[in-house]
């Protein structure tokens, strides 16, 4: 009785049987659910994955499965329950919160925030999603920077930052990045500085620059893309966070699907396309999905919501036969990086409890210098700073430390006590206490070790454009009797919110609606050819 929908595309591309004869297969009740009965696989259930499902679940599809790979839901939305509270292991804040972003919708919608975050003043802040309102800067001989200097040098930075925004198309050299645009507006401005100064400006800019390393999820600057660096969009809204866990979003979303839609640990490892496969009630299906431990599924329609990290890493192996040229291409030339947090509870805070960001200056470090690295001991001087976390009333005095790339991959490596050892010393240089106590917990996270992430977010990559972005959600095949066997949801295959939450949610309505309005349509020609 569900087989309705899929032998009409047989028949619609054949074009020799009457599709009256289809009338026969039916079966009450519901000749209309049986159009909408296609099956479908969703590989993950990070937020793409359980909106996707979510998306077609209320539009009356019912053979539904969610595979993920791990014990849970979420993937990089991953939320710890601490002390009364929660800690963030990977998304933490709603970027924009405003009407326009729909995650900032659901959580309203589900009553998941702080009344102060749905107030009408904070939807419209334009925080540029950068540079918190009062931070403290510390240098690494334990001096605190002048206001003034810190004021002056940030806005320098943000008009530039601006500027590497809105370059115009034409002039543009496909092979510049982010940061030689931003490294040549300093060299510029370097020449009007006086010596006394300079060196701690470019200590500060340094700073700044390994910040936006961790915004981009990139080792480096130079690895962002220039000329597309504009397409990505900043929504309005002060960022604001979940006071029960990012992951409640998720929880909430999942609550409306029958309980035995996602099966976890279930690790895909083929899938199979383009072929003809017998499912267990005699129908043939294009699409098998093999799994790790020996399982087989077969469907009509598959959608891929695995990170690009894991993409990379699986190369061609993942799809059979594998994609086409142009995608394989995105996939290799998007960019993927590693971000990390390394999060610490301290007995007392030794921090100004007005300020939300400590800003650490390297004194020496310059963006326009070529250093080379000690990774052992040299890898924390690649953390920007400290957020102090909300709600210490719940979770205790806790700082967040971010740190990008090659270093952040490195931190991976290391012992949680050699991790703590360094951050102890780090914190005690740049208090210039040297009896600061040592946090009394660390926590810290290891995305690029992750096997089923493989690092953190994407970066449109110098050699690629937002068209890589395009092809990578593009479904195969794109046309035929047969189309959108696999599709491709996740947060990398959002044009202008790739990286975000938002952009993974976006991504996951966008391939249920693909697969919505493409039974609608046949629904209308088969109500057509009756009349
Ligand atoms: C440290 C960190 C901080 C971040 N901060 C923010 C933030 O503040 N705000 C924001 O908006 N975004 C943030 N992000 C980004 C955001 O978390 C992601 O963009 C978003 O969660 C991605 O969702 P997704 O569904 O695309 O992918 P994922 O969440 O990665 O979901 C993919 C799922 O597929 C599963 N999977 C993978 N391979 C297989 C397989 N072979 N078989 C079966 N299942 C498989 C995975 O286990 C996972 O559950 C952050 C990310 C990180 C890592
Ligand atoms: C998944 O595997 C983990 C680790 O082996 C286990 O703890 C968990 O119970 C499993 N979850 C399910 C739903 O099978
Ligand atoms: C900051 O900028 C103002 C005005 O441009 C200037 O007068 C002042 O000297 C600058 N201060 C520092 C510390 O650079
Ligand atoms: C963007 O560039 C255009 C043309 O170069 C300019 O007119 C405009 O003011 C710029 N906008 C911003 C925000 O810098
Ligand atoms: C699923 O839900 C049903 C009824 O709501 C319940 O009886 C069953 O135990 C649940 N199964 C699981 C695995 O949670
Ligand atoms: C096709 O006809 C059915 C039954 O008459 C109706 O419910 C459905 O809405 C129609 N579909 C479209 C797309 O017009």
């Amino acid at each position: 009785m569900m087989l309705w929908a899929p032998l009409l595309l047989t028949l619609l591309s054949l074009s020799l049987l009457p599709t009256t004869s289809c009338e026969d297969m039916e079966s009450p009740p519901g000749r209309h659910e049986a159009h909408r009965s296609p099956a479908v696989i969703i590989v993950g259930s990070g937020i793409s994955g359980v909106v996707a499902a979510h998306r077609l679940y209320i539009n009356g599809y019912r053979r539904l499965r969610v595979l993920e790979a791990t014990g849970r839901s979420g993937g990089r939305i991953r939320s710890l329950a601490y002390g009364k509270g929660f800690i963030e292991l990977g998304a933490q804040w709603i970027h924009g919160p405003s009407p326009n972003n729909p995650v900032y919708q659901l959580a309203s919608q589900y009553s998941l925030l702080d009344p102060e975050a749905l107030t009408k003043e904070n939807q419209e802040e334009d925080g540029d999603g950068h540079l918190p309102l009062c931070s403290i800067s510390h240098t690494n001989a334990g001096k605190r920077i002048s206001q003034a200097l810190v004021a002056n040098i940030t806005e320098l930075y943000s008009a530039w930052l601006k500027q590497s925004q809105n370059v115009s198309k034409e002039e543009c050299d496909p092979k510049s990045s982010v940061g030689g645009f931003i490294k040549q507006k300093i060299a510029e401005k370097l020449t009007e500085w006086d010596t006394a100064t300079a060196d701690t400006k470019l200590a500060f800019l340094n700073g700044l620059l390994n910040h936006e390393c961790c915004i981009s999820g990139t080792h480096s600057m130079d690895y962002v893309a220039l000329c597309p660096y504009g397409e990505y969009t900043l929504l309005p809204g002060l960022d604001c966070t979940f006071p029960g866990g990012f992951e409640s979003l998720v929880t909430q979303i999942k609550s409306a699907l029958p309980n035995d839609t996602i099966l976890f640990n279930k690790t895909v490892k083929t899938i199979h396309w383009n072929g003809a496969f017998q499912g267990s009630d005699a129908r043939i299906y294009p699409v098998q999905v093999q799994c790790e431990d020996g399982d087989m599924f077969v469907a009509d329609h598959v959608i891929v919501t695995v990170s690009l990290g894991f993409l990379k890493e699986q190369a061609s192996g993942f799809l059979s036969p594998p994609l086409p040229v142009h995608k394989a291409q995105a996939i290799q030339n998007l960019g993927f990086g590693t971000i990390n947090k390394i999060i610490m509870e301290f007995k007392e805070p030794f921090w100004d409890p007005d300020c939300i960001t400590i800003q650490l200056v390297w004194e020496g470090e310059s963006p326009l210098a070529q250093s080379k690295i000690n990774m052992k001991q040299d890898w924390v001087k690649k953390i920007p700073g400290f957020f102090v976390l909300e709600r210490p009333e719940k979770i205790g005095h806790l700082l967040c430390a971010f740190i990008a790339g090659q270093e952040s991959e490195y931190m991976e490596t290391l012992t949680d006590d050699e991790v703590l050892s360094s951050m102890t010393a780090l914190l005690r240089q740049f208090t210039g206490n040297p009896n600061l106590p040592p946090p009394i917990r660390l926590i810290r996270t290891r995305w690029s070790s992750e096997p089923y992430t493989r690092g953190s977010y994407s970066h449109v990559a110098v050699g690629s454009s937002g068209k890589d972005v395009d092809n990578l959600a593009e479904p195969v095949p794109n046309y035929g009797a047969k189309p959108f066997q696999v599709l491709f949801a996740g947060e990398a295959t959002h044009r202008t919110f790739y990286s975000t939450t938002h952009g993974a949610l976006l991504s996951g309505r966008r391939e249920a609606e693909r697969l919505i309005a493409r039974y609608q349509e046949l629904d209308m020609l088969h109500n057509k050819s009756k009349l």
